[in-house]
């Protein structure tokens, strides 16, 4: 290979790099300007200023409720460190969707065994939908490091069997923490 075509083709390759990495920056730059970047899952956007006063998240309306159609939305709110409510309670065999978002800063979201794993960032709302075929106790670790007590941050998630569920109170349904 004569070497003048070898230094020809690494100078367009160079090029090539150069064009990709100016493209790369100016995406970086022009969405942190215009305020447009958010989580790769959802782009659903909340005030983590004005949670605990207004909209969905106030306390009276975390943990499970039933839909219409059903299935059941779990509200939940990560902060430095813990989850509110600590722990909930959740029919099994039943469509779930979990919503959840931070007061603070990022943390993370995991059911082990089940298909739950998300980043919980500030300003957003995190959505899964999840199904148990089974009753049975989860735990729900933070697994985004959020701090110095993020080793502590933790809830539990209670599947109950769907008849027992449906016996439940409001209360009873977001408050299952051992006292
Ligand atoms: Cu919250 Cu780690």
């Amino acid at each position: 290979m004569p070497e003048e075509i070898v230094v020809r083709t690494e100078k367009r390759w160079l090029m090539i790099m150069a064009a990709m990495l100016v493209v790369m920056m100016a995406v970086i730059v022009v969405t942190g300007v215009t305020d447009a970047l958010h989580p790769s899952s959802n782009v659903e956007i909340v005030d983590p200023q004005t949670l605990h006063l207004q909209g969905e998240f106030v306390e009276s309306n975390l943990g499970a409720a039933v839909e219409p159609d059903g299935s059941v939305t779990v509200r939940i709110v990560a902060q430095q460190y813990n989850f509110v409510p600590i722990c909930v309670r959740v029919p099994a065999e039943t469509p779930l969707r979990f919503r959840i978002t931070s007061a603070d800063v990022v943390h993370g979201f995991l059911i082990p065994d089940t298909n739950v794993n998300t980043m919980v960032v500030p300003g957003f709302v995190s959505e899964v939908r999840t199904m148990f075929a089974a009753p049975g106790e989860y735990r729900m670790p933070c697994h985004e490091f959020c701090g110095f007590g993020h080793q502590a941050m933790w809830a539990n998630v209670s599947v109950l069997p769907k008849e027992q569920f449906a016996g439940l109170s409001p209360v009873e349904r977001t408050n299952c923490a051992p006292e």
